[in-house]
């Protein structure tokens, strides 16, 4: 799109959103212009509390359609529209009900924690929902004599097990392709091409496992590499005193670092790491869901009133 017409649309976005009193939300890989009309970035925990507590009547939810669901979920009496319906995740897919059924029947005194990069159906089982940014204190919630079933992301299942020391949590083998494609030789190369650079990890990222057992046994220097959620990298890179920064996550991050701070590189551990589903979410799509009031994202009564238990839990720990 032509640089014209992008802020025209961006100007008239900003208009319609105000003219309609939506609020627009936006998770940290949606595209720059996207991040550029919306009222609120973050990671999924922290679009969650703002969905809940923003006093607009309508949220236009730029992210995909776990999180829009969950929006919709916490607060019923919103409308909550998603851009375009096909903005799916692979991580969420990776787990079915049927699935989660007869796991919990095969472990029937366990309690079940699942990420909530999940469909709601999904939550309707669960005990406690967790994001990113609280999964090991959510686990530690749980006393420690009790069996977990943690799902669907294996290589966060591994981060929790591992910075919690609980030996009694099945996981389930489930995987986000983005972050999954991230390999350690991508993150070594692109440390040894930088001199004096940080590692922010995030969990999702299976293939960097190895580095993460480094940080939880301690054997790296822990100012050197971090293992974060998306907002706690922003706030980590501003916070930090070093210049370089190697970022294993997808790459949509990389907006708001550099954008927050302009004297530090930023490089990603691997230009492929590209979500095809948060890239869907365009402009035009924007302003289409604004002047048509679409998609609106709608969750059974019965499921929502199940799912929402454990995702208020999870709003509750941070
Ligand atoms: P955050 O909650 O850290 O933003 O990550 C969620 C995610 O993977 C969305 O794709
Ligand atoms: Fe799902 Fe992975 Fe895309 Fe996040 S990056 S929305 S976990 S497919």
């Amino acid at each position: 799109m032509l640089v014209q017409q992008s802020s025209q649309l961006k100007e008239e976005i900003m208009r319609l959103k105000k003219e309609k009193d939506v609020v627009i939300l936006a998770h940290n890989y949606q595209i720059p212009d996207v991040q550029d009309v919306a009222d609120f970035t973050g990671d999924s925990l922290g679009l969650s509390r703002q969905a809940a507590t923003v006093p607009q009547k309508t949220i236009l939810f730029c992210g995909v359609n776990f999180m829009a669901e969950t929006a919709a979920i916490i607060s019923p009496e919103k409308k909550v529209l998603i851009p375009d319906l096909e903005a799916g995740c692979s991580l969420s897919d990776s787990i079915t009900l049927d699935e989660l059924k007869n796991w919990k029947m095969q472990h029937p005194e366990a309690i079940a924690v699942g990420y909530v990069n999940t469909t709601a159906e999904i939550k309707s089982e669960l005990d406690y929902c967790c994001t990113s940014s609280n999964a090991v204190n959510v686990v530690n919630t749980i006393p420690k004599d009790k069996e977990i079933l943690f799902l669907p992301d294996m290589f966060l299942g591994s981060y929790v097990a591992k910075m919690t020391g609980r030996k009694n949590i099945h996981i389930w083998a489930g995987e986000c392709h983005v972050h999954a494609g991230i390999t350690p030789e991508d993150v070594i190369k692109k440390l040894d091409s930088m001199n004096d650079t940080e590692l922010v990890i995030h969990p999702e990222c299976g293939c960097t496992t190895p580095f993460m057992y480094d940080v939880a046994d301690g054997s790296y220097d822990e100012k050197k590499v971090s293992i974060l959620s998306t907002e706690g990298m922003l706030k980590h890179v501003s916070k930090s005193k070093s210049k370089n920064f190697v970022v294993a996550t997808e790459t949509g991050i990389l907006y708001k670092m550099r954008k927050d701070n302009p004297d530090k590189t930023f490089v990603a551990a691997s230009e492929k790491a590209e979500c095809q589903y948060m890239k869907m979410i365009t402009l035009e799509k924007v302003y289409d869901a604004l002047i048509n009031e679409k998609h609106i994202v709608t969750v059974p009564k019965e499921i929502a009133d199940k799912a929402r238990l454990a995702i208020n839990r999870m709003l509750a720990i941070s």
